[in-house]
């Protein structure tokens, strides 16, 4: 959701003021992507390095998460979205975590869409402990066991792989999101920045997608086989 900061600078507001705005757009999104009929949807709110942003915004956006966790679990029970958050929970605020229990409790059983918030969230480090949990475990790390302790990482099951990664705000970088799941991501880059990204940007990133021929490493016509 890159791209609140610059939006709201350019119109001579706080930065808080576009991750309030990026807040509404996150929301518009989530309906949308249940109108597309998505399975799984990660939304990147807060990277472990985020930490080192002024006080001043860290603070603001705990109480946005907090607040929106309440507003939005009430939405997604009523959309039928499963809403779970991915990060490490032990440096966020005790009422954070709070609000993260009771809208994950709240919406455990949505169907329609699995929306993955992520907060203090950084892919090294899951994978590191999934590694660790691997080595304590004695577990041989194969693919598929190397998945699920990272699924327990995440508090999840298992870490599905990201078929498409958008990043909006016109940075072209994957940041430490998801890098073991993005294995095949396709990547989609737009200069729009997160509070403008509209339904229609959602639909042509989609379109982008299905038009994009995955091999996976295969070869898939006859010519260049022969
Ligand atoms: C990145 O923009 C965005 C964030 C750091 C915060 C985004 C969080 C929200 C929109 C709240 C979502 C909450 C829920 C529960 C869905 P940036 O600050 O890096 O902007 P910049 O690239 O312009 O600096």
């Amino acid at each position: 959701m890159d791209g609140n900061g610059r939006w709201a600078t350019a119109r001579g507001l706080p930065r808080t003021a576009g991750h309030h705005a990026g807040l509404k757009t996150a929301r518009r999104i989530v309906e949308a992507a249940v109108r597309e009929g998505l399975g799984t949807l990660t939304l990147y709110a807060f990277s472990s390095d985020n930490w080192q942003r002024p006080q001043r915004e860290v603070n603001a956006l705990m109480t946005l998460f907090r607040r929106a966790l309440a507003s939005e679990a009430r939405r997604c029970l009523e959309n039928g979205v499963r809403l779970t958050i991915l990060g490490r929970r032990d440096r966020l605020p005790s009422s954070l975590r709070m609000a993260i229990d009771d809208a994950e409790r709240v919406t455990r059983h949505g169907k329609h869409l699995h929306l993955r918030v992520a907060v203090d969230y950084s892919a090294r480090d899951a994978i590191v402990r999934a590694a660790q949990a691997a080595v304590a475990s004695g577990t041989p790390p194969c693919d598929a066991t190397f998945a699920r302790l990272l699924g327990e990482v995440h508090h999840d099951a298992g870490a599905p792989n990201v078929d498409l990664l958008i990043r909006t705000g016109g940075e072209q970088r994957l940041s430490d999101f998801l890098l073991w799941e993005c294995a095949y991501a396709e990547l989609h880059f737009t200069r729009r920045m997160w509070p403008d990204f509209s339904e229609d940007d959602l639909r042509s990133a989609l379109d982008d997608f299905r038009s994009r021929e995955r091999r996976f490493g295969r070869v898939l016509t006859e010519a260049a086989a022969s």
